[in-house]
């Protein structure tokens, strides 16, 4: 299994010895599935070339916070809404005092102050440094704030001490990163999540689709199945990959998609994320429809209103507890909480397709979630990814208190 499966992580190389094990991390985190851009401190450079880690990652290294060229390329807000993990390893004792001062005078620091995503850290410098009472008020104060802390181990030092303060090996930090992405929070529970669009046949040849490309939905899967869930995910036609853990049911129409989800059913907790059609052809025409001359230029085509899931499902008496999706164009908020009334959902998240960097197809999102209260939760601008796991997270917490 490949424990790191498309997730994105920032591995952030500081300067110490141990930066010469970073080459080996970049390979095993790769090996575990996962993208890797390496950020190097100035003093990282100084122990491994940024050659090295670019023929590793595949990628150019990013090196310096006032790099027009790199900037353009991919800035560093950009890529800090990109990664799903800010990891640093080697983290020396001087890159920690800035982090835990919030210093940003480096491409790396202002990254970290500038992600929403988890950071952790790998320790690695000399025992007497680590037992610094300095060090160890940053290391409180960072653990204090989320920051994780890998590491670090104890044994004989390249310097020549023996003690606490050598980096964990690289294939330790890449289990430790990929558990960072596990937890329990919807452990044995069994979810529902449809995703994706739905086609609606007009003749042989020809259907009815939208642009949804299912990201969202199978970033949900994914995320749920890390939280533990027991999910299965009923998705309209995409071209993604089916997350690890998930059983995965591919249909075409928004009928398929109902049959499919009323069998799935009882489920504890339903995400509707499929964008379904709303209409489908009245009839399906057996043959391919030709250019008819006496109907002039037009065709007219009769339409019939497709059976609501989410609303079905909802309705139903061992109803889940259901999360539905908004997306609109213009009045988001409104519309979103007419659609929590009108189906009867425990939430709604609110998605603008009007904004393109965050719309359908794209691969960053920002939602807003609307409980029956009308509370209005948002989550900012990042990686589809990133926000699935905020919202499974949000959605479990709402769940257990429901
Ligand atoms: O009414 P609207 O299509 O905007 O509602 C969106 C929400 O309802 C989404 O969660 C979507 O998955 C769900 N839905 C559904 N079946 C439909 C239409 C929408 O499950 N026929």
């Amino acid at each position: 299994m490949q424990r790191l499966y498309r997730k994105r992580i920032v591995l952030g190389v500081g300067g110490g010895i141990a930066a010469y094990k970073s080459a080996e991390l970049v390979r095993r985190l790769r090996d575990h599935g996962a993208e890797v851009r390496v950020v190097m401190t100035q003093g990282g450079r100084e122990f491994i070339t940024p050659l090295t880690l670019q023929a590793l990652s595949g990628h150019p290294v990013h090196l310096d916070l006032l790099d027009p060229a790199a900037e353009a390329a991919m800035g560093h807000i950009e890529l800090a809404r990109w990664t799903d993990l800010v990891l640093i390893a080697p983290a020396t004792a001087d890159l920690m005092a800035r982090l835990a001062q919030g210093i940003a005078n480096d491409l790396l620091t202002t990254l970290v102050l500038a992600t929403n995503a988890p950071v952790a850290l790998a320790p690695a410098m000399n025992q007497a440094m680590w037992a610094d009472p300095a060090t160890q008020a940053n290391r409180q104060l960072l653990e204090q704030r989320g920051i994780r802390l890998f590491g670090p181990g104890s044994g004989s030092q390249a310097c020549g001490d023996v003690g606490m303060g050598r980096m964990l090996e690289a294939e330790e930090l890449a289990q430790a990163a990929a558990d960072c992405f596990e937890n329990g929070r919807l452990s044995g529970l069994r979810l529902l999540i449809t995703a994706g669009p739905t086609q609606e046949n007009i003749d042989p040849v020809r259907y009815i689709t939208n642009h949804s490309s299912g990201k969202m939905g199978f970033a949900l899967a994914e995320a749920a199945a890390e939280a533990g869930a027991q999910v299965t995910l009923v998705t309209g036609p995409v071209f993604l990959p089916t997350p690890d853990r998930v059983q995965r049911i591919d249909v075409v129409s928004a009928r398929d998609m109902l049959a499919a989800c009323e069998a799935a059913m009882p489920c504890g907790l339903l995400i509707a994320a499929a964008a379904v059609a709303d209409y489908r052809p009245e009839v399906v025409a057996p043959h391919k429809l030709k250019k008819d001359p006496t109907t002039g230029d037009g065709l007219l085509l009769q339409m019939v209103r497709n059976p609501d899931i989410l609303a079905t499902l909802a309705a139903r008496p061992d109803r889940p507890f259901c999360v539905g999706f908004a997306a609109e164009t213009e009045n988001l908020l409104d519309y979103a909480m007419r659609k929590l009334r009108d189906k009867n959902l425990d939430l709604i998240v609110a998605n603008d397709v009007a904004n393109p960097s965050i719309g359908f197809n794209s691969e960053e999102n920002a939602v807003s979630v609307i409980d029956r209260q009308q509370h209005v939760t948002r989550f900012g601008q990042a990686s589809k990814g990133h926000i699935a796991r905020a919202l499974v997270a949000f959605i479990a917490d709402r769940y257990r208190q429901a």
